[in-house]
């Protein structure tokens, strides 16, 4: 079953919109195996952005990322990779359609709520930055059956 790491950034946190954030994953069929709210160390968002060093932006999310606790998650289920950045929306705030998650709730793009590994090797590097291998669970979810 394929993994995802999902992160609700400080914005989504300050806001309020963990529940809510949650509740479409849930609600879409996905499996939560494992979720901590967290700081970020530098350390962590260094790795978790590498692949940006050098950007115009990599500072800013760099600093955005370690200002406040952050909810981590690891979710399951068929496609969750790429179906959870669809859920997510797109990342320049202005192409980010309604119904998607940025496309309801960010304004801007530096700002915008929620982060989604973009790839399996990404997931296994992200889940491995946050989590330690006993913090995720394997557990049977009965309606899976019917997704
Ligand atoms: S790129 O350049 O196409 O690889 O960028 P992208 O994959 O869209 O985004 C990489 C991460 O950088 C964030 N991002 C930004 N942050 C602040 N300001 C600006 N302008 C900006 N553009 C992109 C974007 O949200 C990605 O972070 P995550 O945490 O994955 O969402």
């Amino acid at each position: 079953m394929e993994k995802t790491f999902l992160m609700v950034k400080p914005d989504g946190v300050q806001r309020g919109l963990i529940g809510e954030i949650v509740k479409r994953f849930e609600q879409k069929g996905f499996q939560l195996i494992g979720s901590k709210l967290t700081m970020v160390s530098r350390e962590q968002a260094e790795f978790h952005y590498a692949e940006h060093k050098g950007k115009d932006f990599y500072d800013r999310l760099v600093n955005f990322i370690t200002s406040g606790p952050v909810f981590a998650m690891v979710w399951q289920g068929d496609q969750v990779i790429p179906l959870s950045r669809t859920l997510i929306g797109k990342t320049n705030s202005l192409e980010a359609a309604p119904g998607t998650i940025r496309g309801d709730y960010a304004v801007h793009t530096n700002l915008n709520l929620i982060h989604g590994s973009d790839s399996p090797e990404s997931a296994e590097r992200e889940i491995g930055n946050f989590f330690k291998k006993d913090e995720i669970l394997d557990y049977t979810k009965v309606i899976q059956q019917w997704i």
